[in-house]
């Protein structure tokens, strides 16, 4: 493989490299003051994800006050039901909603019999737009969110965590539930490769809740689908990141073509690393909780975050779960700061 110019895609790849490149999820948000200006002017979340300059703007904007060694395109895993005319609306404090989620057939068969795939240019214009300004940089991350991940908003209608209808459909009807994560990976398909084709130089899949299931389950209901879709990529070059939260099932990921795994909190890089054999790089896995504490504790638990990984590559250093609005941006700083400094020696 020959190498990249990009620190992040050396990682991935197992290659050398002189330090350990870092990025955090959720990177432009609302712990981001010129994020929230941005966000009003946009008129709202959803306002700002579809409007190709300002999604492109905030994804610029951590960037412009760190050394960070990615971009992340500013999205949402959930506009993939546009294709499938699904409206998905946000509210402040209950965060996504469906008004007519899909709980029976009847709700499946009223959706469009053929799926819009125009309905995500939008995507495409923002990623142009964010490519033109990197000028390659930095590598952009594109990413879509697992069928089933996915499903679990659709089918329950908001982020209630209680899973309450999706459970339901796995035991009364999971012919229902294959024939829509069926749907949804279709619609995925074709847009991680209009992703690809724009350019985009890894791909994510947020599988946050693929923790949610048994070993079988997770293959029946989750793996299987994200197979498929990595399958069926016209790029082969482009190294895929799969994250899910709450995971227990490693051992499932070790053969299906994934570059990287995302790791929560609460496991160890090194005893995840070990299972893969040391041949699945890493992303992670710093508690956000830490960047509460005073400095010298962050410093404490960074040097720990990156001794547990055994090796001097194939490791992207991030957070276990997304940054929360409760951080603020000069914890981040020093963070970046810190594993740049300490990873270089
Ligand atoms: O990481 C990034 O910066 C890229 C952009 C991105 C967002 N969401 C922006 C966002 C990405 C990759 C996601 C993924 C996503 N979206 C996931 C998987 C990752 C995870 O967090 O586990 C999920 C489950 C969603 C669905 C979603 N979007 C929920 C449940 C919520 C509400 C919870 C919350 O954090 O508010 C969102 C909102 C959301 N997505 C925000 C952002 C910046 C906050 C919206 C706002 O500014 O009002």
């Amino acid at each position: 493989m020959s190498s990249s110019k990009h620190l992040l895609i050396n990682s991935i790849h197992h290659e050398k490299v002189d330090r350990t490149p870092i990025w955090i999820m959720r990177q432009a948000g609302r712990y981001l003051p010129e994020y929230i200006k941005t966000k009003n002017k946009a008129g709202g979340f959803m306002g700002l994800i579809r409007n190709p300059e300002l999604a492109c703007e905030v994804t610029l904007q951590p960037l412009k006050r760190y050394p960070l060694d990615s971009a992340i395109l500013f999205s949402d895993i959930l506009v993939v039901a546009d294709m499938f005319n699904m409206n998905l609306r946000f509210e402040d404090k209950k965060g996504p909603v469906f008004d007519k989620p899909l709980r029976s057939e009847t709700d499946f068969n009223n959706l469009p019999s053929e799926l819009d795939l125009s309905k995500l240019s939008y995507v495409n214009e923002t990623i142009k737009n964010i490519k033109t300004e990197l000028n390659d940089s930095l590598p952009l991350i594109g990413f879509i969110g697992s069928p089933w991940t996915v499903a679990t908003y659709l089918i329950e209608g908001n982020s209630t965590k209680k899973f309450t209808y999706i459970k339901n459909m796995m035991r009364e009807n999971s012919n229902l539930l294959d024939k829509i994560l069926d749907m949804i990976t279709r619609g995925s398909i074709h847009y991680v490769n209009e992703q690809i084709s724009q350019g985009v130089d890894a791909f994510m899949i947020f599988d946050t809740w693929g923790g949610l299931l048994s070993k079988k389950d997770y293959y029946n209901y989750s793996l299987k689908y994200i197979e498929k879709i990595i399958s069926s990529k016209n790029r082969h070059d482009i190294p895929i990141i799969y994250y899910s939260r709450s995971n227990t099932n490693f051992e499932s990921l070790k053969n299906m073509g994934i570059d990287c795994v995302g790791i929560s909190s609460d496991n160890n890089l090194g005893d995840i690393y070990n299972l893969f054999d040391q041949k699945i790089a890493l992303q992670g896995n710093l508690n956000t909780e830490v960047l509460k504490q005073e400095n010298s504790i962050i410093k404490k638990e960074i040097n720990k975050t990156l001794k547990s990984f055994p090796n001097d590559t194939g490791h992207i250093f991030n957070l276990g779960s997304g940054i929360t609005p409760d951080i603020h941006p000069d914890k981040v700083a020093f963070l970046i700061d810190q594993v740049n400094e300490i990873s270089s020696k």
